[in-house]
């Protein structure tokens, strides 16, 4: 009996063709723990220089080491997030590499006020849009988008406080489609304990395939103002 279960686990890494770690993002991230580490009680601009060598001095993000910009996402979800990577809810299925990164980072913020400050510090960011990598067929994207992802996201992809549904517009594009596949696969918020997480779990069935996923990225892309 054990057998299949085997052979579900090989196809599913053969199925995995997220990119692990390189060498530069792992050694970004130990020098973030190394700086957080008795960082005490900085300030917000203090801790996020640990942040900087990923997400960039501006909170922009750095597409080669998987880190997402942070200016297009409201400060609740930053924050719900960092929470998240610190309780283990999210980045500890054992698929999700960049995931568990952030999570051993989140780990070395000294405590939930510090959460609190460098999100404070990110929320001076200047919003600015991520610029758009993806292509593909945006009218096809906007029909699934309203009729699946609109009533929780907001028609704009401006999101939703009292959902808890982040905002999507701005968003990186890449990061985007990353993340809904790897909801789609269990890789994010397949816990039940991830109250939210476990939503986008059973949402990121709904669409057909990667190709309509894109879609719908590529349409929430052409949201951002
Ligand atoms: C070694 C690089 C690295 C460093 C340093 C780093 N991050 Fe990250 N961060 C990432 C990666 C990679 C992800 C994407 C994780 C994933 O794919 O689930 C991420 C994701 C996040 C997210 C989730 C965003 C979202 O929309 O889901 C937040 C919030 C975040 N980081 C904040 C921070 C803060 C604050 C710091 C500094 C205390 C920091 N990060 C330091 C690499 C890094
Ligand atoms: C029932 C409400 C609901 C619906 C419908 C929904 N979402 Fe979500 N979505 C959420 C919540 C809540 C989160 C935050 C999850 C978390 O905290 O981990 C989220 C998070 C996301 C994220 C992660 C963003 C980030 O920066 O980490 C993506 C991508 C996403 N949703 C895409 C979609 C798409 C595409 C659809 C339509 C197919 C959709 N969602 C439909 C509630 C919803």
């Amino acid at each position: 009996m054990k057998l299949p279960i085997l052979l579900l686990s090989v196809v599913m890494v053969a199925c995995s063709n997220d990119p692990a770690p390189s060498a530069n993002s792992e050694q970004a991230a130990s020098a973030a723990v190394a700086a957080l580490q008795g960082s005490g009680s900085a300030s917000g601009k203090d801790l996020y220089a640990a942040c900087s060598a990923c997400h960039g001095a501006n909170g922009e993000g750095n597409k080669a080491l998987n880190a997402p910009s942070l200016t297009n996402q409201q400060s609740w979800y930053l924050e719900r997030q960092l929470l998240g990577f610190r309780s283990g809810v999210r980045g500890s299925h054992p698929d999700d590499a960049f995931g568990a990164q952030m999570q051993g980072i989140a780990k070395t913020l000294p405590d939930d006020a510090a959460v609190k400050s460098v999100v404070a510090y990110i929320d001076g960011f200047k919003a600015k849009p991520a610029a758009a990598t993806l292509t593909g067929n945006a009218k096809r994207g906007a029909d699934y988008y309203s009729n699946l992802c609109g009533a929780c996201h907001g028609p704009n992809a401006e999101g939703n406080d009292k959902l808890q549904a982040p905002a999507l517009a701005g968003v990186d594009d890449w990061y985007l489609l990353q993340q809904f596949d790897h909801f789609s696969k269990g890789i994010r918020g397949s816990d039940e304990s991830d109250r939210y997480g476990y939503q986008m779990f059973m949402m990121g069935k709904t669409l057909p395939d990667a190709e309509v996923a894109k879609d719908v990225v590529v349409y929430i892309q052409s949201l951002a103002d």
